[in-house]
Parts: structure tokens; sequence; C-alpha cells
């Protein structure tokens, strides 16, 4: 399967974001990743509903939707209802993960949970036969434009193996400090979708920069 790209628009122009979703649904983006921040799991606030909703009514891409917020639970249907296609949940913060990953699916979208940095991807074996994707974060959640956190390759190794001995297919996403530099070795590693902000929208043609990641 080629890789997926999935560029997060938390630090594109967020002044001329019709613009930028335009330029993403002409791009060969296969996602819109959108993160989700609420001031509390993360020392960060981004956008709600009623910017997922917009962005949704112009979106030629499903919407990649990645919860950095406490009590997930809270929201489930709602996100279903603002456009969501994809929902990422934090371990960190689910009390009982099967259930709510099962109430995603049942809502409608993939079901995906994230893991920090210093989570360990062991943890997710019990719960594999429920996840659509997994989200590695390689930096600590809450900002774009980090460094991008060395150590997540053996994570993603082993996630890789603990996936195809489980066989459930479960999609490995990357996300944080991701570029031209580091794709190549993540994708080797196992990963197959790249959430990427940064390296799209500081480079002087984003719509360039995603063939050039997509075609790596
Ligand atoms: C950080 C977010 C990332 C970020 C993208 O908490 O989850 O998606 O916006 O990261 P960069 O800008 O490093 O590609
Ligand atoms: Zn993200």
């Amino acid at each position: 399967m080629n890789h997926l790209i999935a560029p997060s628009i938390l630090n594109a122009d967020l002044l001329r974001l019709g613009e930028v979703i335009a330029m993403l649904n002409e791009s060969q983006a296969d996602m819109i990743h959108l993160d989700i921040m609420d001031g509390v799991f993360v020392p960060n606030l981004s956008f709600g509903f009623p910017i997922i909703k917009q962005i949704k009514s112009v979106a030629g891409k499903p919407l990649d939707v990645h919860l950095m917020i406490a009590d997930p639970n809270r929201y489930i249907e709602r996100y279903r209802e603002s456009g969501a296609d994809y929902l990422t949940v934090h371990y960190e913060v689910c009390e009982d993960l099967a259930a709510t990953l099962k109430r995603i699916s049942g809502a409608g979208m993939k079901a995906s949970v994230s893991v920090k940095p210093k989570t360990d991807v062991a943890l997710l074996k019990p719960f594999l036969e429920y996840l659509d994707m997994v989200l590695i974060m390689t930096v600590e959640p809450g900002y774009g434009g980090q460094e991008f956190i060395e150590t997540s390759f053996e994570k993603i190794r082993l996630l890789r193996k603990l996936i195809d001995e489980a066989g459930t297919g479960t999609l490995i996403e990357v996300d944080g400090g991701i570029g031209m530099d580091n794709l190549e070795q993540l994708r080797d590693a196992g990963a197959n979708v790249f959430v990427i902000g940064t390296s799209i929208f500081s480079a002087e043609n984003p719509l360039k920069m995603i063939s050039e990641l997509k075609n790596l």
C-alpha cells in the first residue's frame, strides 16, 4: 500500500483557511488532519465544532480528527455530526478504551487511539481488534513545529510487529516533526500515514511539497 499523507492545518494560515482547504482538495493529500486542543489535556487551545463543520462543508478529503482533549467520551457523536471520518482519542485519558473505540465505530467513524511519546505501545495489544488506526506522537502533543523525537522509531517497529502478529490491518499514523528528511525511515520502520504540518505549510509551494512527500 502506498503511504498516506495527512496535512495538519494547525500551523497553516488560518486567516486564509478557505484557500488552504481548496489547495488540499487539489493536492495529493489523502486526508486532512485537524488538531483539537482543549487547554486541559494539552497547554494549548485550537478549534471547535463550528470550524470543523465549516471545513467539512468544503473539504474534498476525509477529516482525520485528533482529539487532544480530556474526557473525549463527552463528544463522540458530536464529532461525527461535525464531519469527522477518523476520530483519534488519547490512551492517557480513556478509562475504558475498548468501550470508547466501539462507540466511535458505532457512530460511523474509523476508530483510532494516540499515545504520547512516553506511553508504551505494548499497552495497545488488547485493543488492536477495535482499532482502525494508531497514532504515535513523535513530539509531545500541543504544538506544531517541534523537533522529531528519535526514540519513536523503536515504538513504530514494535507496534508494526504487534499489528502484523494480530493480523488486524490497523494503520500506523505518526505525527510531529515529520518531513522529507525522515519520512522514508519512518515508512521503513512500519508507519503508513504521515501527519505533516510545518514541513508543508512553511514550504514555498505547499501543493508541490505534498506531491513530493506523497511520491517519496
Ligand atoms: C501536535 C499536533 C501535530 C502538529 C503537526 O500536537 O498533533 O499534528 O500540528 O506537527 P508538525 O508541525 O511538527 O508537522
Ligand atoms: Zn495531530
